[in-house]
């Protein structure tokens, strides 16, 4: 019996998703922790990366962003219930349904920003 290649299968995809996703926001952080440190000792810095804050692209990394924290959030809550339930036959289904739901989400986070 042939085995099939598991690169491009859904859950594979699923999978790549949630490392991307993890690494993006580990990436993310630090600098998310010093703008909020700016706060202390260079509040004008930070009124000035605040201000930035506001363009157009600005605004649609940040759905980017909010993207990833959620698909990583939803993706890692199906992981843990994978582990620690009893095996739910539609796992296809439930990474789908965390890409729609987060993408949903971040869509919701953009339209009130503009
Ligand atoms: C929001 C709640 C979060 C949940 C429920 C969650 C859940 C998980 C789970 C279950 C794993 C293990 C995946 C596996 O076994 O293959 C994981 C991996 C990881 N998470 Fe999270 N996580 C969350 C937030 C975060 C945040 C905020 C960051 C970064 C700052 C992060 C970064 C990572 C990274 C880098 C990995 C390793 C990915 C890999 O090796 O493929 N996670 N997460």
């Amino acid at each position: 019996m042939m085995i099939k290649p598991h690169r491009g299968q859904p859950l594979w995809i699923a999978f790549l998703l949630h490392r991307i996703s993890g690494l993006g926001l580990a990436i993310f952080l630090p600098f998310h922790f010093y703008l909020l440190g700016l706060a202390l000792e260079q509040s004008e810095t930070m009124d000035g990366l605040l201000r930035w804050s506001d363009y157009p692209l600005v605004k649609f990394a940040e759905f980017g962003l909010v993207f990833l924290l959620a698909v990583h959030m939803f993706g890692g809550l199906r992981l843990l219930a994978l582990e620690f339930l009893p095996w739910n036959d539609r796992q296809k289904t439930l990474a789908a349904a965390a890409v729609a739901l987060s993408f949903l989400l971040a869509l919701g986070f953009l339209m009130r920003a503009v």
